[in-house]
């Protein structure tokens, strides 16, 4: 038998609900930020995610799925958006226009990563991007945005944690520090964080080995060295957030698995799911549109992961079932009536209404029963002695009234049907 795909998912009519739930409450609170929807393509060229990304990333160097096209181009199915937007934002030259360009998405992304409860190889992610500014303000925005619409969501056991990593400049001033510091102890780190010592030594700061926390527990930490602009700007960000009453935690090993950050980084944690505990992730990335030889502007955004939010609302219990309803079902009682039913349904569907029939030649009975189950507010019956005197016999299906209503008189039906 062909299976889907390990680590991707279908998402069945059963559970769509949840998910026009959380987009509609992500689209409408990000519309009243003033971000416009942008939608890019599934993928991209590969160098444009190695250069924005940076190649020794986990998502870069291990994570992508990578492929040559039949024309030999390095293709690769987007693991993130930041990249793709800006990109969109160059190739389109949306600065032109207009001098802060505010930017969501909600899409599918892709990375190979070992699949466990929240953490899949396609997953979803709603995020926002503000480019062009470089105020603080923004950076709180972002946190703002990302924190409201998890509160809407019903979310309770939520943290948010901040950190400032600077400019580059300092941050390559302490990675000398942070290297003569580790040094000393090179011979106890893991494998994995031996080879970070030389390609990116913060991310060690990430390392789930008990080994390694233990020697970075003690580590100097990026604060301590930042510059005055940096710390005034991290300042800022900290103010805004306690006037607009978003409780946070400032984590000095926040570092975050992407090259493109500067200044501010953030994550919101939920305690409500395992290990794969970050609903969302963000920050500031001054550099990236230079990166990607745009022109230099500054961004700030944040990406959630749809899938991992919906496992902390199901475990929190947050989302109630809906009850899809429809309008009418139109029990057909003669096979020969089925096509005068489908016209009918046809021409309702016309005036916004929902309806659905039989196409199964099912017993009346067996109609019914598929009448409750659909939660149809109205049944329709076409046939037997009401129908050979000209009439459908209309049977509310909460009170049990029944109306006759003449063939001739199809408004009537659709006045009565409309009536909420
Ligand atoms: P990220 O931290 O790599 O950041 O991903 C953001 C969120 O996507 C994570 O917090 C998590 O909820 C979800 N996520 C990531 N990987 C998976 C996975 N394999 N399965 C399920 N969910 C996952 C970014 O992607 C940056 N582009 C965020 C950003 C936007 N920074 C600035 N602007």
């Amino acid at each position: 038998m062909i299976k889907a795909i390990t680590g991707t998912k279908d998402i069945l009519p059963d559970e769509i609900y949840k998910w026009r739930y959380l987009e509609e409450i992500v689209i409408t609170t990000l519309t009243k930020f003033n971000y416009k929807e942008i939608r890019t393509p599934i993928f991209e060229e590969t160098k444009l995610f190695a250069r924005g990304i940076g190649e020794t990333t986990d998502i870069v160097s291990k994570e992508m799925y990578t492929f040559l096209d039949r024309s030999g181009t390095s293709i690769t199915l987007k693991p993130e958006m930041t990249a793709s937007v800006v990109r969109a934002l160059i190739e389109h030259s949306l600065f032109k226009k207009q001098s802060l360009n505010k930017f969501f998405y909600i899409s599918p992304m892709f990375r190979q990563e070992r699949p466990q409860a929240g953490r899949l190889r396609q997953f979803h992610q709603f995020g926002a991007e503000a480019i062009g500014s470089n105020n603080p303000l923004l950076d709180a925005e972002m946190i703002i945005i990302a924190y409201n619409i998890l509160k809407k969501l019903g979310l309770k056991n939520l943290s948010v944690k901040i950190n400032s990593i600077g400019v580059p400049q300092s941050r390559e001033n302490y990675k000398k520090i942070l290297r003569e510091y580790l040094n000393d102890y090179y011979n106890d780190l893991s494998h994995d964080s031996k080879k970070r010592f030389d390609t990116n030594i913060l991310r060690i700061f990430d390392s789930k080995e008990e080994q390694d926390q233990k020697i970075m527990a003690n580590a100097p930490l990026l604060v301590e060295y930042l510059d005055d602009v940096s710390l005034e700007h991290f300042e800022k960000v900290k103010r805004a957030l306690l006037n607009a009453h978003v409780p946070f935690e400032i984590d000095a090993k926040l570092v975050r698995g992407l090259d493109y950050y500067t200044h501010t980084t953030f994550e919101i944690i939920s305690s409500s799911v395992g290990a794969q505990s970050a609903l969302c992730g963000g920050g500031r990335y001054n550099g990236l549109s230079k990166e990607l030889e745009g022109p230099d502007l500054p961004g700030v955004g944040f990406a959630a992961g749809i899938e991992r939010i919906l496992l902390a609302c199901e475990n929190e219990n947050t989302i109630n079932t809906e009850e899809e309803k429809i309008d009418l079902y139109i029990v057909t009682i003669e096979k020969n009536l089925s096509e005068f039913a489908f016209n009918l349904a046809v021409k309702l569907r016309e005036s916004n209404l929902s309806v659905e029939l039989d196409y199964l030649e099912r017993s009346l009975k067996a109609q019914m029963r598929e009448a409750n189950k659909f939660n149809s507010r109205y049944t329709l019956i076409v046939g037997g002695e009401e129908f050979r005197n000209g009439y459908l016999v209309l049977k509310n299906m909460s009170n049990g009234e029944q109306t006759n209503i003449s063939v001739e008189d199809i408004n009537k039906l659709i006045s009565i049907l409309m009536e909420k």
